[in-house]
């Protein structure tokens, strides 16, 4: 559904002198450096599955989205959604998508938002049973109304937030793209956002792409992961393979009888080398592991030899520990296969 061949984005930077005259040199020089955004990306996302776009600060993420929605025009590559080229089909293009920059809206700015959904709804021919439908959703899981007829200029940045969501959603496109969709959005905002995004993609089979810094909106939504770093992708994988990748596991049990806690944490790590345990809360022991260097079934038989489990889950390693790690270039789907 959404394909990059070498996508490459630069900018030329006009370098600016200090000073009143620096500036004004800078009008009439033609110095620049070029800054590689995107740099030879190539990636081939299905057709409604959830992608999260992922890296850090700076990483090329907005500029990726850019290209693909039409907004600005690669330097060299190609990239296809649902099958058109963006940049030289905008208008085809922006009938199959919706967008969401978290950092400037989409909506009119001076109109309450429902007349900014009306404007949608005649630019996109949307059908009445349609908008209807939609509409009916957003207000179960959005409580648009609560927005009234305030302009956006007005509203909060929850409150634009909502309806932007909304507004990319309104005319059932095939692939929608959301940078950083949740900024400025409350806890139950977040959910209520996750939740809806999860239904449309489940009902209509919608292809999702995601960025986000908010790692509960990468696991609730997405199932596969691209990462980049520097303009180039260094990782992608599904999210099940992505923290695999963790080099560390934990298991948190409870037990009856037998030594007490401090006596239970001993144990583990005089036993186990180079594994750690922490008490916590209501008698549980948190048991953390490097892989793969123990392996599960090591680690599980040493505790049901030694205590009378009463209750044990295996938490999924935690994705910002694994994005970390492939952000300062020690992990990486590259490395792996090095
Ligand atoms: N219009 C532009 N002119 C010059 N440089 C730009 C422009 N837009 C982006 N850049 C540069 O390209 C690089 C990638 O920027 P981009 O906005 O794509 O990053 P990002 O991954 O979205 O980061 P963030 O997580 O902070 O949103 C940065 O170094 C940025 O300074
Ligand atoms: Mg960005």
């Amino acid at each position: 559904m959404i394909v990059a061949e070498n996508l490459v984005k630069e900018f030329k930077v006009y370098e600016r002198k200090p000073g009143l005259l620096g500036s004004l040199s800078t009008l009439f020089s033609r110095e620049y450096r070029l800054v590689r955004a995107v740099s030879g990306v190539s990636f081939e996302i299905p057709a409604a599955t959830k992608v999260a776009y992922i890296g850090a600060n700076g990483a090329g993420k907005s500029t990726t989205v850019k290209l693909l929605t039409g907004i600005m025009r690669p330097t060299s590559g190609r990239c296809l959604v649902a099958g058109l080229e963006p940049y030289r089909e905008r208008r085809g293009n922006a009938a199959n998508i919706g967008v969401v920059f978290g950092q400037r809206s989409q909506l009119w700015w001076d109109l309450p938002v429902p007349d900014s959904f009306r404007i949608l709804r005649r630019i996109h021919e949307i059908p009445d049973a349609v908008y209807r439908r939609n509409m009916a959703l957003y207000r179960e899981l959005l409580d648009l109304d609560a927005l009234g007829n305030t302009p956006v200029r007005q509203l909060s940045l929850g409150q634009r937030m909502r309806a932007e969501v909304a507004a990319s959603l309104l005319h059932d496109p095939a692939v929608v793209f959301l940078d950083e969709p949740t900024v400025g959005l409350d806890l139950i905002l977040k959910e209520a956002v996750r939740e809806l995004i999860n239904r449309v993609n489940t009902q209509l089979g919608t292809t999702i792409m995601l960025t986000s810094h908010d790692m509960g909106d990468i696991t609730a939504i997405c199932d596969q992961v691209l990462v980049v770093n520097r303009g180039e992708v260094v990782h992608q994988s599904s999210m099940h393979d992505l923290l695999r990748t963790a080099d560390t596991r934990a298991v948190v049990f409870e037990y009856q009888g037998g030594p007490r806690p401090e006596q239970a944490v001993t144990l583990i790590e005089q036993q186990l080398d180079g594994v750690s345990a922490k008490q916590s809360e209501g008698g549980r022991i948190k048991v953390e592991y490097p892989a793969p260097r123990w392996t599960a079934r090591q680690v599980m038989g040493f505790l049901l030899e030694h205590f009378d489990l009463t209750d044990c889950v295996a938490p999924e390693p935690d994705l910002e520990m694994v994005l970390r790690r492939i952000y300062t270039g020690r992990a990486g789907n590259r490395e792996v296969a090095a």
